[in-house]
Order: C-alpha cells, then sequence, then structure tokens
C-alpha cells in the first residue's frame, strides 16, 4: 500500500511536470504584472482559454497599465469587453483599477490580505496574483483544482458545498510550497486543463498516477461528485424596436442586474398584451443565463414618449461602437439596415 504523497513530493512532482510538458506561451504567462495577472484571471473565470486570448491581447492594447483602465469611461471599458459575457467583471475590474491608483498609487500589493480588499478579487484571484506576478505563496482554488484534489485525495460531496470547498482550500493552503509558486500554481491549471480533464482524463500520463486515490480505486470518472441538475426557469422578456429613419432608440441599462451598463434595445416590464395594438412582433431570440433562460420578443413600435435619460436615439452607424450584450448584437446585426 501506498503512501500519499507529502507536500513536498506532490509539489515536486508537478512543479517538475510543468516545466517539462506544461503551457509556456500563454500570453499572460509573458510579462507577469499584477496587472496582467489580475485581467487575465478575471477573464479566465468564466470563459476559456482559447476565447480569452483575443480579448486579453485587445484588453492590453487599449489599457496596457492601470492607469489606463483607471481613467477610462465606463462604456469604452464594455466595450472592450463586449462578447465575453458576466458583465460585472468588467464593471469590477474598472473599480479595481481606480482603488489600485487610489490606495496604492498604481503599485500592487502583494500580501493576500491587501490583495483581497481590491473590488472583484477573491480567494482565488489573490493566490494567482500572489503565485503569477509576485512568484510568491498564495493558494488557489478554481474548477482544475477542485478536480485534481477530489481525484487525488479521493474527496466525496459536491464541490462548492462549504463542507468540501473548506476541505479543499485546506489542501491548497497545505500542498502549496512557498517557493516556485509561479510554477507550482501553472502546472496545477495545466495538468487539470490537459490530463487530469473532466472527461477522458489521462491517467496513464499523469505525474501523479502512483498516489492518486481515485486512480488507485478505480473512481476517476465518479469524482467529483456532480451537482445535481438544475432545472433553470424560463423568462420572457419584452424589448421594443422603434426606430427613425438614421437612429435606433436604445437603454443604457443600469449597473447592477443582467447587461449592466450596456446598451439594449429598451426592455418594458409590460405582458405581451398591455402593449397595444400597434406593437407588430419583429422577432424573438432565445438566450440562457447561469440562472435563467430568456426567451425575449422584440416589439416594434412606431413612436415613444419616454423621456428618462436612460433612453438615447443612437444614430444606426454609431449603434456597434457601444457594448452591446451579444444576443443584442446579433438581433441587431441581422434587422439593422
Ligand atoms: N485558467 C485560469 N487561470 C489560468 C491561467 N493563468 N492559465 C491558464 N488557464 C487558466
Amino acid at each position: 500500500m501506498q503512501k500519499p504523497l507529502t507536500p513536498e513530493q506532490f509539489q515536486h512532482q508537478l512543479i517538475h511536470w510543468q516545466q517539462q510538458h506544461g503551457r509556456h506561451d500563454l500570453p499572460w504567462q509573458t510579462d507577469p504584472t499584477p496587472y496582467r495577472v489580475l485581467v487575465s484571471e478575471i477573464m479566465l473565470q468564466q470563459t476559456q482559454v482559447a476565447t480569452v486570448i483575443p480579448y486579453f491581447e485587445n484588453w492590453m492594447q487599449h489599457f496596457p497599465q492601470v492607469s489606463d483602465l483607471a481613467s477610462a469611461s465606463e462604456d469604452e471599458v464594455m466595450r472592450h469587453w463586449q462578447g465575453l459575457g458576466y458583465y460585472s467583471r468588467a464593471r469590477n475590474l474598472r473599480k479595481a483599477a481606480q482603488f489600485i491608483m487610489d490606495e496604492y498609487q498604481g503599485e500592487f500589493p502583494s500580501d493576500p490580505g491587501s490583495l483581497l480588499k481590491i473590488p472583484g478579487v477573491g480567494r482565488y484571484t489573490a493566490g494567482a496574483i500572489a503565485s503569477f506576478a509576485f512568484n510568491q505563496y498564495g493558494p488557489i482554488v478554481d474548477g482544475n483544482v477542485k478536480r485534481i484534489f477530489c481525484r487525488f485525495f479521493e474527496i466525496d460531496g459536491v464541490p462548492n458545498t462549504s463542507r468540501v470547498d473548506k476541505q479543499l482550500w485546506q489542501l491548497a493552503e497545505d500542498y502549496t510550497p512557498h517557493q516556485q509558486n509561479r510554477t507550482f500554481a501553472q502546472g496545477l491549471l495545466d495538468l487539470g486543463a490537459t490530463v487530469c480533464k473532466p472527461k477522458q482524463p489521462g491517467c496513464d500520463v499523469c505525474c501523479l498516477q502512483e498516489s492518486c486515490l481515485a486512480l488507485r480505486h478505480e473512481r476517476v470518472h465518479e469524482l467529483p461528485t456532480p451537482k445535481p441538475k438544475k432545472v433553470i426557469p424560463v423568462r420572457p422578456g419584452q424589448f421594443l424596436w422603434i426606430e427613425q429613419p438614421d437612429k435606433l432608440l436604445l437603454e443604457k441599462r443600469a449597473e447592477d442586474g443582467i447587461w449592466g451598463a450596456l446598451w439594449c434595445l429598451p426592455e418594458i416590464h409590460l405582458q405581451p398584451e398591455q402593449l397595444g395594438e400597434h406593437a407588430r412582433l419583429k422577432g424573438q431570440f432565445k438566450h440562457t443565463f447561469t440562472h435563467y433562460k430568456l426567451e425575449a420578443s422584440i416589439w416594434r413600435i412606431d413612436s415613444w414618449s419616454e423621456t428618462e435619460s436612460k433612453y438615447q436615439w443612437v444614430d444606426k452607424q454609431e449603434v456597434f461602437n457601444l457594448g452591446l450584450p451579444t444576443p443584442i448584437k446579433k438581433f441587431l446585426l441581422r434587422h439593422l439596415t
């Protein structure tokens, strides 16, 4: 019966593997300043590497330094995030940049306690900045790490429940080294992404195969314990299409809530029957969010007396220079002539 690896053995195996077989050419790995690490980690939170790469490169062209992001307008920031989804990330990133300028004159702190105070920075991102930017001790637990640890240590129970989450963070604290943190953290993410994959894991090439408890007990495919399937509700949404020959009426959405701070067709909180006879259905689309499915109907009406400042007539030529939610953008691309 093999003993489980000590933290030192685990670190040694993973670091050695990362150097030989890990990824070394991701754009945020060159010049890993705290600002570049923050931006990439926030982008990578809910989005795949291949999707993030062009956004990251474009972002760094437009906002090369934290000071550039801090002084940009919200509209400009949203425009460069357009298409990545989960837009509160972009608003928080701008606030984080302003916070770093105001509190630290543009120089990021490196201690975890201070990093955690940055808007939008949680335990994972704080650990990632410590590891990747400062090459210092910084435990990280993301989806990759959860999968590796649940299998390697044969942890039952759904990750994200507080019991399992606590256990995973404890292991991360205990198994994270105090040197070579950049390579170690990258090793965890690389092993999770390229070997310890959700489906078809490459156990036969894994650097941890000899001590993996799930592999030993033939439970790799059962772990991590899957989340119970949630049924997400459907919510109808009513949007308006009101145009002049060269202009379209748009709404800048409130900061909170979905599509916050993005430009959108005006949404009304009425039942379709309450719209009146003059409303004509122009089109429909569906979009799935994490918590519900939106079934949107777009109604054409001829005039509109609303004068709230969130509604603005926008030149049709200018519409695509605004930050638009992807399904709205697609709809406009099909319908705006
Ligand atoms: N996923 C989250 N952070 C990452 C990183 N720094 N490199 C690759 N994939 C990641």
